[in-house]
């Protein structure tokens, strides 16, 4: 007998938590997934753009990595570990050392975390506190780095964060370079300097009222935040300003990480080197698995100073090995570039054809499509409001055609596309179409 969809949503709004996210707007039940493609148990197939929220580089069972994970399974290699090593967790170390530049790998350590990476955040957080001595962080607008207590207090979104009292203390938001939405309504350039003058006042000024910080965390890309990439010479400022004030630079790249916005790691963009650098989703290619990769002189925490009972998983190290392996032999990362390039510049063809696309935005194959209100009146830098209604409406009939996309940003209104690196330019082509119809759709049914 073939259950239905339903069956299994009644199932699970009937036993799971209220706090379930993804199915309240991805409405099926999996039973099969290939590469881009996910089908649903009805039989209904659907271009993935979501890719388990940027962690499948390689899109759904590649069969490298199922390949790996048969040949643990048929190794005798136990399972789980804790941090012990095994000649996989060696090879695993070897190849993302490989693959980061060489500077920053000929003085790194890694530490590995419980598997999110949400707790390889806790374990920055708790890295650079301890290196510095001291007890403050900076964050940014519109940041995200995880639903865990610490990491929550570094994350922007007030949503998540107003029903939990006394969240970590001391933290405190810097302007981001928003150009669409700019913070000191200045846009531009001159948008963007300023805020770096802001950065540099607060962390000189005697009386700015915040302590020296242990720490500051960024995305190169806010993923969650909207999608929003930050210019290469912006990030290089922050870079030689935290320098300048002995002040850790964490990078955070659990959904840029490996490939997605077009070099294998965003902060290559830029030309930095980070001090901390935060690393889960892809690394575990498609299975669990964090890490906090950072510069020797910070390694000043005692044994057992951020443990973990599943910090060993075998077959996420063997996946995350075959993983990386594949990225850079096929240099997906270019892949990622040409792809982004051509989804994006269909999104714009898209944007001149719709009235409500206010902006279009990304790196690689992170991106997103920013929705407004062009009914209602425009800010003086000429960006409209957003429209999260529109947004959902465009979500929902992007699903109703097979297309699979996740919203985010300021109040749920910028559609985000992350398909897996392997995507194909026939298969981008598709995804444009379908996504332009759902604009379409969506505005005439708002319209009505
Ligand atoms: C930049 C960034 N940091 C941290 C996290 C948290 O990772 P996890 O959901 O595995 O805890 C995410 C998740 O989307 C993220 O995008």
């Amino acid at each position: 007998m073939v259950l239905r969809n339903d069956h299994y949503l009644a199932n699970q709004e009937r036993r799971e938590s209220n706090a379930r996210s993804y199915p309240r707007r991805i409405p099926i039940a999996i039973k099969e997934a290939n590469g881009i493609f996910v089908k649903d148990v009805e039989g209904k197939v659907y271009y993935d753009c979501l890719s388990g929220a940027g962690t499948l580089a390689l899109g759904h069972n590649h069969p490298v990595v199922i390949e790996a994970i048969r040949q643990v399974l048929d190794s005798r290699l136990p399972l789980h570990t804790l941090d012990l090593t095994t000649p996989v967790k060696d090879e695993f170390i070897e190849e993302l050392f490989a693959s980061l530049p060489k500077s920053f790998a000929s003085r790194a350590k890694v530490q590995f975390c419980s598997p999110s990476g949400a707790d390889a955040v806790e374990a920055a957080i708790k890295l650079v506190k301890t290196a510095t001595g001291r007890r403050t962080l900076f964050s940014f607008h519109g940041a995200f780095h995880g639903m865990t207590h610490g990491a929550l207090s570094l994350t922007g979104n007030l949503a998540p964060k107003q029903p939990i009292a006394n969240l970590m203390p001391d933290v405190h938001f810097l302007p981001y370079p928003y150009a669409y939405r700019c913070p000191f309504n200045l846009g531009g350039t001159l948008g963007e300097q300023t805020g770096i003058h802001y950065i540099k006042r607060v962390l000189n000024d005697p009386e700015s009222g915040i302590a020296p910080p242990a720490g500051m965390i960024m995305e190169i890309v806010q993923g969650e935040g909207g999608v929003i990439p930050a210019p290469d010479n912006w990030v290089q400022s922050v870079r030689s300003i935290t320098r300048e004030h002995k002040v850790p630079l964490i990078v955070d790249e659990v959904q840029t990480g490996f490939g997605r916005t077009g070099k294998l790691f965003a902060f290559e963009h830029a030309g930095i080197i980070p001090d901390v650098l935060v690393l889960s989703k892809s690394i575990g290619g498609s299975l669990p698995l964090a890490v906090v990769v950072y510069d020797q002189s910070l390694d000043q925490w005692s044994p057992g100073a951020h443990t973990g009972t599943f910090r060993g998983n075998q077959m996420a190290m063997a996946a995350g090995i075959a993983t990386i392996r594949f990225i850079r032999d096929n240099r997906l990362e270019v892949n990622a570039a040409q792809m982004g390039e051509r989804l994006m510049s269909r999104l714009k063809s898209i944007q001149n054809e719709s009235t409500c696309i206010g902006d279009v935005r990304g790196r690689g194959l992170l991106i997103g499509v920013e929705i407004v209100n062009t009914q209602r009146e425009p800010d003086s830098l000429g960006s409209y409001p957003a429209y999260p209604e529109l947004a959902r409406q465009i979500q929902r009939e992007s699903f109703n055609r097979g297309l699979i996309l996740e919203l985010g940003g300021r109040h749920g209104s910028v559609v985000r596309f992350l398909p897996p690196l392997i995507i194909t330019g026939e298969q981008v082509e598709h995804i444009s179409a379908v996504f332009a119809e759902a604009v379409q759709a969506a505005e005439k049914k708002m319209a009505d």
